[in-house]
């Protein structure tokens, strides 16, 4: 495919995740029928919608291939022992109970309780990391925050608002966020020693936090004493997989909230006049987050392993054959939505692709979206320079993760 139009050009459909230019090499792709196979990558590639739902679907494409379930590189330590009980790297019954149980539990959270814990958390950290404060009554959160702030800010929230509802105590968040953004770094560098032995430790550490908080006396109506309960009820899952996945919720919580949330502000100088009637009338808030969703998806694409040889659409797949599922150029397939890449707070019939589809669907979907309607409408009230910020992305295979620099930083 021709990229030299985009500056830098995208080598191939990894490095989109991360490439500012994105939108314009993903509508490219959608142009091709079909799958394809890149080289480079020694993978094929699906962009259209049509072929991902196929995918998703399919028996025949697995989280994992069979004869790697954990990674080579990752080894034996804790990291790997994490790895592989989380339902997200299983199939088949291990993956399905294990499923129901964190599935039952997240759709029983309550919206209002989730608002709460979102308000106070961005309260909290808000003011430890503003430069001024200036709460005139009329006002009480006004708070003014650099580029660098806001990106601790928005890295933080969400982990910290889901650790709470899972039940840790307030003055473990902060150490259990730097164990699980160690974690996640590995996974994403497989090859990389050094973050592993990292990882190692950090995963030891928090199989020993969850391991001592399933001993305690949790709330009741916290996530992990739910998820406790549920399990020991259903009696399919052995207790190392119940803390592996307790944990597993906080991994998959990290970068991807994170992405929405700081979208969800970037898009707010992008279209200040919609952004203002969205303040203005609340219940706007959860299409301004699925329409940013959608455009920038925060999780811009997922793998299957084919297990067995297949056919998607007319392409024949063979077994071994691993395909990219290109999430983010789903969203803007013009085969399920009109002016795919315009911008459009109602849309009659949106489809999102960013959350996956089918037996691995993302059972936080609801959460993530609660999470950050309630940290945008808040911080949409702060004195933040959002619009002088230059935004680059974050390296990463999968994640499309601003990161702010203030132009006098960059300086
Ligand atoms: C914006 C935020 C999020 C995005 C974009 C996102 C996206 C995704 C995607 C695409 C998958 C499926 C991957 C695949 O099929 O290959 C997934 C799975 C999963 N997500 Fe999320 N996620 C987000 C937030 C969360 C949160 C907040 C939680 C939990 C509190 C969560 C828990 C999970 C779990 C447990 C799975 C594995 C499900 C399974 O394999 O059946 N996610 N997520």
């Amino acid at each position: 495919m021709q990229t030299d139009f985009l500056n830098p050009p995208i080598p191939h459909a990894i490095a989109a995740a991360s490439h500012p230019a994105a939108p314009g090499y993903y509508r490219q792709l959608l142009e091709q029928p079909g799958i394809h196979y890149c080289p480079e990558l020694r993978m094929w590639i699906a962009a259209h919608a049509s072929d991902i739902m196929e995918i998703f679907n399919s028996p025949a494409c697995a989280v994992r291939p069979p004869a790697e379930m954990v990674p080579a590189a990752l080894g034996s330590g804790s990291t790997a022992q994490i790895f592989q009980q989380l339902i997200r790297m299983n199939e088949g019954q291990t993956h399905a109970t294990g499923k129901r149980i964190l599935q039952d539990c997240l759709q029983q959270l309550d919206g209002q309780r989730v608002q709460q814990t979102t308000e106070q958390v961005a309260h909290r950290l808000a003011a430890a990391l503003a430069e001024t404060q200036t709460p005139p009554a009329s006002h009480p959160a006004q708070y003014k925050l650099s580029a660098t702030a806001m990106n601790q800010l928005v890295r933080d929230l969400p982990l910290y608002v889901v650790a709470e509802l899972s039940g840790c105590p307030e003055y473990l968040i902060p150490e259990i966020r730097s164990h699980i953004a160690a974690f996640v770094h590995a996974l994403s560098k497989p090859g990389d020693a050094v973050a592993i032995a990292a990882a190692n430790q950090a995963a030891q550490a928090l199989l020993h936090t969850f391991t001592q908080l399933a001993e305690s006396e949790l709330a009741a109506d916290s996530l992990l004493a739910q998820i406790h309960l549920k399990a020991r009820k259903s009696g399919g899952m052995p207790a190392e997989a119940i803390i592996a996945n307790c944990i597993g919720l906080l991994s998959q919580t990290y970068e991807a909230s994170r992405g929405l949330l700081q979208a969800s502000l970037m898009y707010s100088t992008h279209y200040p006049a919609v952004f203002l009637q969205v303040l203005q009338q609340p219940d706007l808030i959860n299409d301004w987050v699925a329409e940013v969703c959608r455009l920038h998806s925060p999780v811009q694409n997922t793998r299957r392993y084919v297990t067995t040889a297949t056919h998607i659409g007319n392409t024949y797949l063979p077994q071994d054959a691993v395909v990219l599922l290109l999430l983010a150029a789903a969203n803007i397939d013009t085969a399920i939505h009109e002016q795919a890449c315009e911008f459009r707070l109602q849309r009659p019939q949106r489809t999102l692709y960013s959350f996956g589809y089918g037996r691995h669907a993302c059972p936080g979907q609801q959460l993530a979206c609660q999470i950050t309607a309630t940290a945008t409408r808040l911080a949409g009230t702060w004195s933040l320079a959002l619009d002088q910020w230059q935004v680059s992305y974050e390296n990463s295979a999968n994640g499309r993760l601003p990161v702010w620099t203030h132009t006098k930083e960059t300086a």
